[in-house]
């Protein structure tokens, strides 16, 4: 079913918006160095997100609030060593993106400096215009939206978010404001099933999940959960790839042929 992992071609937004066009499924994963990129791409993911998720899993942080600029640079630049297949995706900090311009000087370091490809950035209410201004200077853009773990102190607890149907008609809004936007891609971080799959019919550019079921165009995780060594209770919407597997590569491989097919998530790891 997949051309582009078959052709071993890059993967580029053009791509991703095609991959949600044919209804093959997008897999992903982070990583944060050139070893473990390596074998993602090689696994087939189609793009590798060098996520703030490094201040919890990789650095020990209780949040990703501690994360930097400059410690997203680094990683990307390891992953970008390793990758290449995959479109390489970085993720903005906190607070490196709460005006305009500097959310401009920093996504240019991610991709000037680190190689990123496409940026990520986090919802919030000044979002759009930063998406439009990113979009007019050449910059990818992916939208995080649901549980947004930068406002981990706002919100007051990880939780899933749009349960009510005014949170859900706001996030369904929002996406598609950010799509009218430019941004290249939406991400749903801790969102009812339903809701997800609702956004991703309506939404021209590829919707990837994270605790947001099977229904949207691709599927994300954190490395670390899937291989089981992240600090901390696991979440309930990722999964142990190791458990029966006897390598990384197979875990991996596991993960990404599972998402391809269609049979990860199942409701199990999934919230209504
Ligand atoms: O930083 C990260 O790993 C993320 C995922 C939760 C998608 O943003």
């Amino acid at each position: 079913m997949s051309t582009h992992t078959e052709q071993g071609q890059k993967v580029t937004t053009l791509t991703l918006r095609h991959m949600k066009t044919t209804g093959e499924k997008i897999a992903s994963l982070t990583a944060y160095d050139a070893a473990f990129a390596r074998v993602l791409d090689q696994a087939g993911c189609d793009f590798i997100l060098v996520g703030d998720s490094v201040g919890m899993v990789v650095q020990g942080h209780a949040t990703t609030i501690p994360v930097t600029v400059d410690e997203i640079i680094y990683h990307t630049k390891m992953v970008a060593r390793g990758v290449a297949r995959a479109l390489i995706m970085a993720d903005m900090p906190f607070m490196s993106y709460h005006t305009v311009d500097d959310c401009l000087h920093n996504a240019a370091r991610l991709m000037k400096e680190g190689g990123a490809e496409m940026i990520k950035l986090e919802w919030g209410a000044l979002q759009i215009d930063m998406v439009a201004r990113l979009t007019e200077c050449g910059i990818p853009v992916c939208a995080h939206l649901g549980l947004t773990p930068q406002a981990i102190h706002k919100m007051g607890a990880y939780r899933v978010q749009g349960r009510e149907d005014a949170t859900a008609k706001k996030m369904k809004d929002d996406a598609l404001a950010l799509e009218a936007a430019g941004a290249d891609v939406l991400l749903l971080e801790c969102v009812p099933m339903d809701l997800a799959a609702e956004i991703t019919r309506a939404a021209r550019v590829p919707v990837i999940g994270i605790g947001a079921g099977p229904a949207v165009d691709g599927q994300i995780l954190v490395l670390y959960d899937i291989l089981d060594i992240a600090p901390g209770k696991r979440t309930r919407f990722s999964r142990n790839y190791m458990h029966d597997r006897d390598s990384i590569h197979a875990a991996i491989e596991t993960f990404v042929g599972e998402v391809k097919r269609g049979e990860f998530p199942t409701a199990e790891y999934a919230f209504s």
